[in-house]
């Protein structure tokens, strides 16, 4: 059985005050109990891990964990500007998102820097978030089932087995930061497709690997996305920065 898991993607918000805030919040909202089986998570700004890594030990959120937008694809050296995996370890890190489609676009990370990544995330005992989705013309062509299974086969490749380790998160290109949620059915869909791809390489993989879907998820969707037998959870953005919106996600 695999446990549904929601993780908040911060992108580039908040501040010393404002994250002081919110885990307040937050600590406040679990204190009573989370429903029993699943994970949840909050990837701030590398600047404020180390401040919300020591907040959620402060108010003893036992229910949260901590995670990174992103790692360098090397694991030291002369690299400005750069963050590698055992430097997140070291500031309590579990998971890591890799290949998030603003990195892909903003900054041209292609399917071989995004394995590499996830290599340096896995070689230090944390768990890889690896974003895969395609773009609203790749989906109105009618192609964006064979475009995301590509960049799932992609990770194959480079990571084989060890995929049992890391997390998929879909994420429609369309759908990050549009309000545009894809439907229940179509995200299904696509995580089904992923899952068969998965199993093409080994059975157990595909059984193992959780998907969480991602964008535009809000407390009224998320019930019905998590309803679906292939979508294992959330990668939130614009409603994880928001505690009460946070915590009804978690609690869907
Ligand atoms: P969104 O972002 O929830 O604001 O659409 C999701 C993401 O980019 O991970």
């Amino acid at each position: 059985m695999r446990p549904l898991i929601v993780i908040g993607n911060w992108k580039m918000h908040g501040s010393l005050a404002s994250n002081q805030d919110w885990l307040k919040s937050v600590a406040r909202g679990m204190q009573s109990g989370m429903p029993a089986g699943r994970k949840f998570a909050i990837c701030p700004p590398f600047a404020y891990l180390a401040q919300c890594g020591s907040l959620i030990k402060e108010h003893a959120i036992a229910f949260l964990s901590l995670g990174a937008q992103d790692v360098s694809s090397q694991g030291s050296g002369a690299y400005t500007g750069e963050v590698s995996a055992a430097m997140l370890k070291e500031l309590g890190c579990q998971y890591v998102i890799v290949g998030h489609s603003e990195r892909r676009q903003l900054h041209h990370e292609v399917d071989e820097v995004v394995a590499a990544k996830a290599l340096q995330v896995l070689d230090s005992g944390m768990t890889p978030v690896i974003c895969v989705g395609e773009t609203a013309d790749e989906r109105n062509s009618g192609r964006a089932e064979e475009i995301v299974c590509a960049q799932v086969a992609k990770q194959v490749s480079v990571l084989q087995d060890r995929l049992a380790d890391c997390l998929i998160a879909y994420e429609p290109v369309w759908a990050i930061g549009t309000g545009k949620v894809a439907s229940a059915q179509v995200a299904q869909d696509m995580h089904r497709a992923i899952r068969l791809r998965l199993a093409e390489f080994d059975e157990d993989v595909a059984s193992h690997v959780g998907i969480l879907y991602g964008g535009s998820v809000k407390p009224d969707n998320a019930v019905e996305l998590f309803a679906m037998p292939d979508i294992d959870g959330g990668l939130v953005g614009g409603a994880s920065l928001n505690p009460q919106d946070f915590l009804a996600i978690c609690q869907a």
